[in-house]
C-alpha cells in the first residue's frame, strides 16, 4: 500500500487527501494545526508542525517510511520545500523553488512571458522605487492601472483602478506604501472580460487540464467588498463555462505549455506538480491574470471529487513523467461555498465556536471540507481565515447550488457566505457581461 504525506492544513488539502485515500493510499498529514477532516482521513496519522519545518518533515517521512509527499499550499513551495525533500531522496508532487516563482514573483512571470513572446501577457512595467511610476501611469491612462505587489499576498494585495483605487493620489500612495514595506511591484494594464480558472497536472513535459472553474474573489454578494482568498466557486457538467468554449481551453493549455517550456529554457527546471492558470477572456483572446503553482482553494473541491481516474495513480504518473493525454471526470456540475468568520478578510472574528450538523449534511448529499478552523475539546473554532467549505455535486448547476445552500444551513456560528455563488442570476450576469465585452 502506498503511504503518502499531504502537507498543509486547509480545505484544499482535505480534498487532496480524500482523493488520495479514495485511490487507495494510506494518508498521513503534516500540518500547522489540526484540520478535523485531515485528522479523520489520516486516522490520526498526523504531525502538527509548521509546514515550512523541512527538517521535521524529512524526519517524519523517514521515520514512517512514506513513499512521497504532496504539497498543498504555496508558502512552503516558494521557500523550497521540494528542493529540500528531494535532496533527502523524498519524491514530491510540487514544483521546485525556481519553478514556484511562477506564483511567488509576479515580476518573474510577466518577464518570462515577455522574454518568450507569450501572447497572453499584458502590458506591464516593474518597479523597485517610485522612479518612472508617474510616467507609466500616464502612458497606460489612470483608469487602466492595476498595481500588484511582487510576492505572495494571499489574493489580497492586488489593487485595481475603479475597484480599489479611485484617484491618482490613491494609486501613488499605494505604490509608496509598497516601497516603504520593501516590496517591489508591477503596474499592468487593466483588462475587461470574464475570468476563469484552469487547473492542470504537469509531469515535466505534459500539461493535462481539469474542468474549468470560476471563483468569486470578492467578499460579498454581487461582487462587492474586499478581495478574499475566494468565497466560492462552480463548474459546469460539460466542464467548460457558458462564456468559455473548448477552443479557449485549448488556447489556455497551449499557453501553459509555452510557459513551462520557457521556464525550462531559462532555468533548466522541469515543472512538475499542479499548475493553476487564472485567465481572463477578453475581446480578441485570452489574457493571463496569474499563475498559482498548486491547486486552488476552493477550486480543488470542484474538480477532485468528480475525478473518475485514480488520483494516486496520477500522482505516480506525475513523478514518472507519464501522465495520460486526458483525464476523465463525471459529467456533473459542482458548487462550492465558503463560510468565513464575520468580518473576514478585514477584521475576522476568531476563536468563535462553530456547530456543524454533519449527519444532516450527508443526508442532503453535500460534502463538507474543513478549512482554517481548529478543534479544541471536541468543538470547532474559527481562526482569521475561511472556515468551512461545503460542496454540492449534481447533474445541473441549479441542483448543485441548492445542495450547497442546504448544507450551509447546517452550520451555525458567527459566519457569513455568498448566497449568489452558482445561482442562475449570477451566471446570466457573467454571460451578459462577456457578450457586451465581445460586442464592444
Ligand atoms: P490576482 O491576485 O492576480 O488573481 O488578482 C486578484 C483579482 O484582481 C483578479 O481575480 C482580477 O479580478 C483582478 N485583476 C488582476 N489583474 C487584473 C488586470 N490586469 N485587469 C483587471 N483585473 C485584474
Ligand atoms: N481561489 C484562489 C486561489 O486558490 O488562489
Amino acid at each position: 500500500m502506498s503511504k503518502v504525506v499531504v502537507i498543509g492544513h486547509g480545505a484544499r488539502e482535505h480534498a487532496i487527501a480524500e482523493a488520495l485515500a479514495k485511490g487507495g493510499a494510506m494518508v498521513h498529514a503534516f500540518m500547522s494545526f489540526k484540520n478535523a477532516g485531515l485528522d479523520e482521513i489520516s486516522n490520526g496519522r498526523i504531525r502538527i508542525e509548521k509546514e515550512d519545518n523541512f527538517k521535521e518533515l524529512i524526519n517524519y517521512v523517514k521515520e514512517k517510511e512514506l513513499d512521497f509527499a504532496v504539497i498543498g499550499p504555496e508558502s512552503p513551495l516558494v521557500v523550497g520545500i521540494v528542493d529540500a525533500l528531494e535532496k533527502a531522496q523524498i519524491p514530491c508532487i510540487g514544483p521546485s523553488i525556481e519553478a514556484a516563482q511562477l506564483e511567488g514573483s509576479k515580476i518573474f512571470t510577466r518577464q518570462l512571458l515577455e522574454n518568450h513572446q507569450i501572447k497572453s501577457n499584458l502590458i506591464f512595467k516593474t518597479f523597485e522605487s517610485m522612479a518612472g511610476v508617474d510616467s507609466f501611469i500616464q502612458d497606460l491612462g489612470l483608469e487602466n492601472v492595476v498595481v500588484k505587489p511582487d510576492g505572495l499576498t494571499g489574493g489580497k494585495g492586488v489593487k485595481v483602478f475603479g475597484d480599489h483605487l479611485f484617484s491618482k493620489e490613491e494609486v501613488l500612495a499605494y505604490c509608496e506604501e509598497l516601497i516603504n514595506q520593501g516590496s517591489h511591484f508591477v503596474i499592468e494594464e487593466k483588462i475587461d472580460g470574464e475570468e476563469f480558472t484552469i487547473q492542470a497536472l504537469v509531469d515535466g513535459n505534459r500539461v493535462v487540464g481539469t474542468p474549468l472553474v470560476q471563483d468569486h474573489k470578492r467578499a460579498y454578494n454581487h461582487d462587492e467588498g474586499p478581495n478574499t482568498g475566494g468565497m466560492g466557486s462552480y463548474s459546469m457538467e460539460d466542464h467548460v463555462l457558458p462564456f468559455v468554449d473548448f477552443m479557449d481551453v485549448n488556447d489556455a493549455i497551449s499557453e501553459m505549455n509555452r510557459v513551462i517550456n520557457a521556464l525550462k529554457m531559462e532555468t533548466g527546471v522541469m515543472y512538475k506538480g499542479f499548475l493553476y492558470g487564472q485567465f481572463m477572456k477578453v475581446k480578441g483572446g485570452l489574457k493571463l491574470i496569474e499563475f498559482n503553482v498548486r491547486f486552488g482553494d476552493p477550486e480543488a473541491m470542484n474538480v477532485l471529487p468528480i475525478l473518475k481516474d485514480n488520483f494516486l495513480d496520477l500522482c505516480y504518473n506525475i513523478l514518472d513523467g507519464n501522465l495520460p493525454i486526458r483525464l476523465n471526470f463525471e459529467r456533473k456540475a459542482t458548487v462550492c461555498k465558503y463560510l468565513a468568520p464575520e468580518g473576514y478578510p478585514v477584521s475576522p472574528l476568531k476563536d468563535q465556536k462553530i456547530t456543524i450538523n454533519k449527519e444532516k449534511i450527508s443526508e442532503i448529499g453535500a460534502r463538507l471540507y474543513y478549512a482554517s478552523v481548529y478543534k479544541k475539546d471536541d468543538s470547532i473554532y474559527t481562526t482569521t481565515s475561511r472556515a468551512i467549505g461545503v460542496l454540492g455535486v449534481a447533474a445541473t448547476l441549479q441542483k448543485a447550488e441548492q445542495i450547497a445552500e442546504k448544507a450551509i444551513s447546517c452550520v451555525d456560528g458567527k459566519l457569513f457566505h455568498r448566497s449568489d455563488v452558482g445561482t442562475r442570476e449570477l451566471l446570466q450576469k457573467r454571460i451578459d457581461h462577456m457578450n457586451s465585452v465581445l460586442k464592444s
